[in-house]
């Protein structure tokens, strides 16, 4: 029997099934150089989704794993209750790349986690409690993390929290009524008044939204939105939470933070994902005087946050980052792949849009240009035959029919390359069969 098909029938048995795997014949991972993984069957792909946008400087990075090893043979845990040097050391070179003002942390071990923090943590600045996200966008799997996603898919169980409320998202390419960008944009942030004024006291904790919606297929939100809307969400009292967990580290090239691309000024950011190259671990930043706030409103302790390994980890990964893998490389290696994607959109009418920024580049299938109508069936299949070529990528979006395309930022050209083959191959195999 191939060890893969051994390990599946194991995980059938004592995993979970809600949890989703990729493809119809899962593929378990054993190990990772670079930008290549092996599968137990011992297969190479070239991974272009970097375990959802995390593997950020590589599998298997010399660096963070020689700043765990160092860590390994001192202290595993500490807990939140003794500072540690990793943990301090690494929030002080945070505050390095962090947008000016924002320089507190509160490390977690997870999205979810820093993005309940957030929430948290504005609904005791203000006073206020209720709450706004994006539709599309999503926040994790929490019963508040699942309430604030924009996703009936991702919101699973009865439950769901009753101060949040959703304001509609600059999906561009699906514009209400075929509108232009820009009344589209105008048309969101009139809904998001509207939703303000209609569904709510009027006097909201936060706006909470992602430079460009991960989980959502990669919908990219025009600055003009981000500034309207940040705006707004002041005007009524609330603060503006910048989720930056796919967005953050530079992914989306030129600068370190997705919404940098904007005029925003976030009050509270979150990130994870990508920031110790795979160890859990997350953050969120504000300026002090809001981090100040929250002294007395109650107890607080991490167990895992700031973990010695996972802030080892994060070490190594940023110092990565600001040596070799750097916003501007991101940018214009980015480039690359988006021109490339761009060419084999002129190829495959299947491809509706090509979206994204950097090193995050969204595909949009769809059966017909002119009706749009979303084809998940071609998302999978894409996925599937480029898998056979020995190419990993993912897909989502609320449709179920954008890919996702997000390299580890220590892509190079030639990878580019290599993955826009693979992309050819599989587009040409799935148009074929249309
Ligand atoms: C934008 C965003 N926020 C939050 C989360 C939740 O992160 P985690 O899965 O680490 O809890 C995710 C996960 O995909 C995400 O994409």
């Amino acid at each position: 029997m191939k060890k893969s098909t051994e390990l599946i029938t194991k995980q059938k048995k004592h995993l979970w099934p809600n949890q989703i795997l990729y493809y119809a014949d899962p593929l378990p991972l054993d190990r990772g150089d670079g930008m290549y993984v092996w599968d137990v069957d011992g297969n190479k792909y070239l991974d272009f989704f970097a375990g959802i946008l995390t593997t950020s400087v590589g599998h298997n990075n010399g660096r963070v794993r020689q700043r765990i090893n160092e860590q390994l043979d001192k202290l595993i845990h500490s807990s939140t209750l003794y500072p540690n040097q990793a943990h301090i050391e690494y929030a002080e070179m945070l505050a390095q790349i962090t947008p000016e003002g924002l320089d507190t942390f509160y490390f977690g071990a997870s999205g979810t986690d820093a993005d309940e923090t957030a929430v948290l943590m504005a609904q005791v600045h203000t006073g206020n409690t209720e709450i706004i996200a994006l539709r599309h966008g999503y926040s994790g799997k929490s019963q508040l993390a699942m309430t604030l996603t924009g996703q009936g898919a991702w919101r699973m169980g009865p439950v769901h929290i009753g101060y949040v409320r959703h304001a509609m998202t600059p999906y561009t390419y699906r514009a209400l009524g075929g509108l232009d960008e820009k009344s589209f944009v105008q048309a969101c942030l009139d809904d998001l008044q509207d939703v303000i004024k209609t569904m709510t006291s009027g006097k909201i904790a936060a706006l909470i939204m992602e430079p460009i919606q991960g989980v959502g297929g990669f919908i990219t939100l025009p600055p003009e939105y981000m500034e309207g809307a940040a705006d707004i969400a002041r005007a009524h009292g609330g603060l503006v939470i910048i989720d930056e967990v796919q967005t953050g580290f530079g992914r989306t090239g030129t600068h370190w933070w997705g919404h940098q691309h904007s005029a925003v000024k976030p009050d509270i950011m979150t990130m994870a994902k990508g920031i110790a190259n795979g160890m859990p671990l997350s953050a969120v930043a504000t300026a002090p005087e809001i981090a100040q706030s929250a002294v007395g409103a109650g107890l607080t302790i991490s167990t895992f946050g700031g973990n010695p390994i996972a802030c080892a980890a994060a070490i190594g990964t940023l110092e990565e980052m600001m040596e070799s893998y750097t916003p501007a490389r991101s940018a214009a290696i980015g480039q690359l792949l988006e021109d490339g994607l761009h060419a084999l959109a002129k190829k495959y009418p299947l491809i509706g849009e090509v979206r994204g920024r950097g090193l995050m580049q969204g595909v949009e299938l769809v059966s017909d240009r002119q009706s749009k109508a979303a084809a998940p069936q071609h998302a999978n299949a894409v996925m599937e035959a480029a898998r056979k070529t020995g190419l990993l990528i993912g897909k989502g979006g609320m449709l179920g029919n954008s890919l996702r395309i997000a390299p580890p930022l220590m892509a190079a050209q030639e990878h580019v390359e290599e993955a826009l083959e693979k992309l050819d191959l599989a587009f040409a195999h799935v148009q074929e069969s249309v």
